[in-house]
């Protein structure tokens, strides 16, 4: 049994997207405001929205390159459009996306939810390597049962054989999965598996992918429980 409406009373196991649902992508820049300047967020953003761009088009085309990668490319990027910010401030910004500040919500939540007898995992486009450095350094492995990389796959989400490796690993149907990401295109591709998909959706944005929805939409992760 759970004590969250919200959780179906088949479901097995809440697994979560990675970066933007436990970790706070613009943690990285936010450690290093002062050196990269008045640009701070929009800095943030493109070094985000490349990320994920060059995940999809390398899906769509038959390549793969692991997402460390895909985050240095991305990174070079946002160097490229704001000249005016000192590419000296660039290993520490990568050293700070292997440590992300998780959100104050994630550690009570996962063990809420174990302690209710639910599995819980992370899904994440994130290499194992980058995956490992955050678990590790926001103190969440004893919280988790899975840490699954598409890596294994060598394919980015939203691609179903991503979704998949959790029924593999676990060895549970779709419809025992919840699936939680604040990334509504992520939510997209958790709908159209089969998942019970719960958005998290923190920052009040649109909704989108209308024909894929959310079975609930949430404004914090303590929502869960
Ligand atoms: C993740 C990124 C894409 O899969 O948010 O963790």
């Amino acid at each position: 049994m759970t004590g969250s409406a919200l959780i179906p009373a088949q479901a097995k196991a809440v697994i979560f997207d990675a970066y933007g649902t436990l970790f706070d992508v613009h943690s990285a820049v936010g450690r290093h405001m002062a050196q990269v300047g008045p640009d701070a967020a929009r800095f943030s953003e493109i070094w985000r929205t490349k990320q994920l761009e060059y995940s999809w088009v390398l899906s769509l085309a038959g390549r793969y390159a692991p997402f460390w990668a895909l985050t240095e490319q991305a990174l070079d990027y946002a160097f490229a459009r704001f000249p005016d910010v000192d590419r000296s401030v660039r290993p520490l910004l990568l050293e700070a996306y292997r440590t992300l500040d998780a959100y104050p919500d994630v550690r009570e939540t996962l063990h809420a939810l174990r302690a209710q007898g639910l599995r819980t995992g992370i899904l994440s486009n994130g290499d194992p390597g980058m995956l490992d450095d955050a678990v590790r350094s926001a103190g969440l492995a004893d919280a988790l049962d899975a840490v699954l990389s598409v890596d294994a796959v060598r394919i980015f989400k939203t691609s179903p054989q991503t979704y998949d490796l959790v029924l593999q690993a676990l060895s549970v149907h779709a419809s025992e999965v919840v699936f939680v990401s604040s990334n509504r295109w992520d939510i997209a591709g958790a709908s159209a598996f089969g998942f019970t998909p719960i958005w998290m959706n923190r920052l009040g944005l649109p909704d989108e992918y209308v024909e894929l929805a959310p079975s609930a939409v949430i404004a914090s992760l303590e929502g869960l429980i």
